[in-house]
């Protein structure tokens, strides 16, 4: 089969040049964030971006102000070739690429500050994250002038975070989620599963179904609590070295539920865990 071959630019000039001639025919376009070691999970997100706009912009930015100095920025999967390739087998209509000093000319000095529901969670245990994020997606946003971007429930805070920006801020664009692509097994497709050892990424299977455990005992009438607990239990046996949470919250605004029944609130159970020198995440509803 031939592909398109989406088009690549790496200015935001470009990239507004091209979005606004989309724009005068007529086009709705939709962007997809991504910090690029493609799988199919963003590959899902173009294939959603498609439903709803005539044309598809897939951002791949590895992203330094989202990253701590004693992260993984330096050694995050990148290959730019192959995450055109498979853009192109999706029939994305275009990358934007930039180079970090396209994103942060010298002197940048402007980063969203958050409060709310940035703060737990992820924000806890990676206090530069969010920051980091919000700060890249809305210049994005604002730079592509999508009317519709997509993010993954796979990272369920960060939507939940972009969505509050959006609000906050005004943006005239309109946020869409996308369930989460899972492996045969149930682990959640991830870039940072390149990471893994054979042998990890065998016992990673304990994440997913250490939290949908926990989510159908609470659905069942179970104490948070308790539900939390034995999740936690089950993803130490099965091998990950600590965990960083295991927390059952309010969907919308990420607040505390529990720690007794569940009643009529709709929940998520979140997680993050270290499997070796891996830190994975993965989240469901309860409910
Ligand atoms: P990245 O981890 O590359 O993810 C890009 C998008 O793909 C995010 O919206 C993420 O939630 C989604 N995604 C990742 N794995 C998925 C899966 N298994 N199923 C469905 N969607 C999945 O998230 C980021 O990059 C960055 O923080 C970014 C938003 C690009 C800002 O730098």
């Amino acid at each position: 089969m031939v592909h398109k071959t989406p088009k690549i630019v790496r200015t935001v000039a470009d990239l507004r040049a091209q979005v606004g001639a989309w724009r005068a025919a007529g086009e709705r376009v939709a962007l997809i964030p991504t910090m690029g070691a493609l799988h199919q999970g963003h590959l899902s997100l173009i294939e959603l971006g498609q439903t709803r706009a005539q044309r598809t912009v897939a951002s791949v930015f590895v992203n330094p102000k989202q990253f701590a100095p004693h992260e993984d920025f330096d050694s995050y999967p990148r290959g730019e070739a192959r995450d055109a390739e498979l853009l192109a087998s999706v029939g994305c209509d275009l990358m934007f690429a930039p180079g970090v000093d396209e994103m942060y000319a010298p002197g940048f000095s402007t980063t969203i500050n958050l409060t709310g529901v940035s703060e737990p969670l992820e924000g806890a245990a990676r206090p530069q994250f969010f920051g980091g994020v919000a700060t890249v997606v809305t210049k994005l946003l604002i730079q592509s002038q999508a009317d519709v971007a997509v993010f993954g429930e796979k990272d369920y805070q960060q939507l939940q975070v972009i969505r509050r920006v959006v609000r906050d801020l005004d943006l005239p664009v309109e946020i869409v989620g996308a369930p989460t692509a899972r492996a045969e097994d149930g682990l959640a497709l991830s870039s940072r599963n390149a990471y893994l050892t054979p042998e990890e990424r065998a016992a990673a299977v304990a994440l997913p179904n250490a939290i949908k455990a926990a989510a159908q005992a609470v659905a069942a009438g179970g104490r948070i609590d308790d539900a939390e607990e034995a999740a936690k239990t089950a993803i130490l046996a099965a091998g990950f070295r600590q965990v960083d949470y295991v927390d059952i919250r309010e969907a919308g605004d990420l607040s505390r539920l529990g720690p007794g029944p569940i009643g009529a609130a709709k929940g998520r159970i979140l997680v993050a865990a270290w499997l070796g020198k891996t830190r994975l995440i993965d989240n469901m509803a309860v409910g």
